[in-house]
């Protein structure tokens, strides 16, 4: 690799290969906005100055009176007695600054619509929409939400929420039913936006039908707004349900923006973690504004002239923030694709990279895995020299899968930032500052200016060097506000296992010599192999490593001698031989890799692995599988048959 250097390391990990760094190409740095510490710097010497300088990069109506206000903790308040809307922010300061004409979506179909919406567009838009919204009886504080495909509307319709001060809940349109019913009851939402259906895999997914079902149980949905995707018939229910077609057609140009407080709620957000019943994570106004606005920047190095591709789905809190909020607040160009990336075949990421000169891409470790195992012919023939930065959150970022990233995306050209972050945080809080942060694949690198983060042990002694928690030691502005509805949820999950001034997040890390992070995935992943820890994430991949393995999962299953056993269910690469005896390979290559106590007990070969819609694997219900336990709570898996399929297999091969 041409920008790649060896450093000596006197403890050396042959797994997460703390010695391995990349030093951003002369190209990129010709280029870049951060060049030295200076941002650092001024954060450590007043953290809260700090952040309100940042802050005040916004558009105010009111400034504050008070930065943060933290006498409550864990209940925090930043930027106390501020003014402002977020609509404002994400789209009338940029046509009041000149910029109405630039482009703010490019937005691809999964079939091959396309349409291209400026900001003066959008905002045409957003206005229409907050008025019709508004006279479907939504006022201020009212919960809207919304279930729609990766259409403009989709962030249309957030915006339109923010313009008039009523809280968006929006749910992945690749939710059930009853996954929807269940999150517009929490927050008692009065009208839902969603549409005729949507593209998927070539297929129409009938949103509408799903939706009429979920609300049937559902008595605060007073109406439905339906967008015309796929001209799927639907059954329209008068009085209840309007096109959205009809009613922007006949609705009011203008509408005012509602001038919020710095803490009102700006949405509600679900974690479909892996385990328990959803969270409604709230974010306010001011603080997450600031967040997401300064980070999209650091971050991204976002440029005037960027085309940004960020591949989440609005659905997760990635959209969120790095579609809608940061970008936007930043003016951004970005391209937004409907589909799924092996539609109608698997260069598709390439083609639009290629067609739309993207700049920047964020994307998933998951997405990166399933393009490896594709195999390298896809992206290899489309002209991918318009990337100049390439991102990746979700997971830990597999060293295996960073290289082959860098190399075949980023043709060595581009620095990756691997970005640690949750649904809770915000806005990210680890990650490099392309510019000035050796890279070390397999690692977050270092925070971010502003944000405390340490590695504690059980007493919560800090730990300068070496594994334990990953926690937050100071509040940060886009901090989440508290659990909807349930403050004393909030409290515990997140606030209790220490001090109410300690923020676990629940992912164990570990800091190397040079003080980079190293994210070793949720502390319930940790197993206790005769009496050693040992991550999932570390044999995972370890597993990865080997060239004929596209995927792994990795358990602690019950075992009577060693308390718990590794159990490793794994996906093999397309288009290779086969290998003969491959299971007892693969435990060779993982003994091989971090230790004999690491070898798995099992491994068991699958053609999928069951996961979360966000990419998530379910481990737990792995260890139900490996257990032999009925299957718990199954209504956040993408795809049920897998499971089923891999129950039947573990069985046959434990009988
Ligand atoms: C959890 C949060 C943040 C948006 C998407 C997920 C894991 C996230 C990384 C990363 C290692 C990561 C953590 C975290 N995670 N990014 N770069 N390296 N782990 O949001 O669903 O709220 O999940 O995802 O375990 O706690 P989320």
């Amino acid at each position: 690799m041409p920008n790649s250097k060896q450093k000596n390391h006197a403890n050396v990990s042959t797994l997460l290969d703390e010695s391995r760094i990349f030093s951003p190409s002369k190209k990129f740095l010709s280029n870049v906005q951060i060049k030295d510490d200076s941002l650092i710097k001024k954060a450590a010497q007043d953290r809260l100055a700090f952040w309100a300088q940042w802050a005040s990069k916004l558009t105010w109506s009111k400034p504050w009176d008070k930065i943060l206000d933290w006498t409550d903790a864990p209940f925090a308040k930043w930027f106390v007695g501020g003014k402002l809307n977020a609509c404002v922010n994400c789209v009338d300061r940029h046509i009041k600054a000149g910029k109405g004409q630039k482009k703010a979506f490019i937005w691809v179909g999964e079939n091959s619509d396309q349409r291209t919406l400026t900001y003066a567009d959008v905002f045409a838009e957003v206005n229409k929409l907050a008025n019709v919204i508004k006279d479907l009886g939504i006022t201020k504080g009212d919960r809207v939400a919304i279930y729609l495909p990766m259409v403009p509307e989709a962030m249309i319709s957030m915006l339109a929420c923010a313009r008039i001060g009523a809280v968006h809940t929006v749910v992945f349109g690749g939710f059930s039913a009853d996954s929807l019913q269940s999150r517009i009851n929490d927050c008692e939402a009065k009208l839902l936006i969603t549409a005729d259906g949507g593209y998927r895999r070539g297929n129409v997914l009938l949103l509408k039908e799903i939706a009429d079902k979920a609300i049937t149980g559902c008595p605060s949905v007073k109406n439905v707004l339906v967008v015309q995707r796929t001209k799927s018939s639907v059954k329209m229910i008068s009085q209840r349900d309007h096109w959205y077609h009809e009613l922007l057609a006949k609705a009011k140009p203008q509408c005012p923006p509602e001038e919020m407080d710095s803490e009102d709620l700006l949405f509600i957000l679900y974690t479909s973690g892996t385990t328990g019943k959803p969270k409604g994570i709230i974010h306010t106004t001011g603080g997450y504004m600031t967040g997401v606005a300064a980070t999209t920047k650091w971050v991204f190095d976002l440029q005037d002239e960027d085309i940004f591709w960020c591949t989440a789905d609005v659905g997760w809190i990635t959209g969120h923030s790095y579609i809608v909020y940061g970008p936007m607040a930043n003016g951004a160009t970005q391209v937004i694709y409907e589909g799924s990336p092996d539609f109608p075949q698997r260069n598709r990421f390439w083609k639009i990279i290629e067609e739309h000169k993207v700049s920047i891409f964020y994307t998933a470790p998951t997405a990166i895995r399933a393009f490896m195992k594709w195999g390298i012919e896809w992206p290899k023939g489309c002209d991918l020299s318009s990337l100049r930065l390439l991102g990746s959150v979700g997971e830990p970022i597999n060293p295996e899968a960073w290289v082959w990233y860098h190399e075949h995306i980023g043709r060595s050209n581009c620095p990756i930032v691997d970005t640690w972050w949750q649904t809770e945080t915000g806005c990210i809080l680890i990650s490099p500052l392309a510019g000035i942060t050796d890279l070390k694949p397999g690692s977050a690198t270092k925070s971010l200016p502003g944000i405390d983060v340490k590695i504690i042990n059980e007493d919560a002694k800090e730990i300068k060097e070496g594994g334990g928690f990953l926690v937050l030691t100071s509040p940060w502005p886009s901090m989440l506000r508290g659990i909807y509805g349930d403050p004393k949820r909030y409290k515990e999950t997140y606030w209790s296992k220490w001090s109410e001034n300690i923020y676990f997040t629940g992912d164990g890390a570990k800091k190397d010599t040079d003080g980079y992070f190293w994210l070793l995935g949720r502390v319930d992943d940790i197993m206790l192999v005769a009496g050693h820890n040992i991550s999932t994430m570390e044999v995972e991949s370890a597993l990865v490593d080997h060239p004929a393995v596209a995927e792994a999962a990795v358990i602690g299953a019950t075992d009577e001698i060693k308390g718990q056993a590794i159990v490793a269910f794994v996906t093999l690469k397309e288009g290779k031989p086969s290998l003969d005896r491959i299971e007892d390979i693969l435990k060779a290559h993982v003994a091989n890799k971090i230790g004999a106590i690491a070898r798995p007990r099992q491994i068991i070969l699958t053609a999928d692995l069951p996961k979360t819609r966000s990419g998530k694997i379910m481990r737990r219900l792995l260890r139900d599988v490996a257990e032999g336990r009925a299957l718990g709570d199954v209504t956040t898996l993408a795809d049920v048959e897998v499971v089923e399929a891999l129950k039947k297999k573990y069985e046959h091969v434990e009988s």
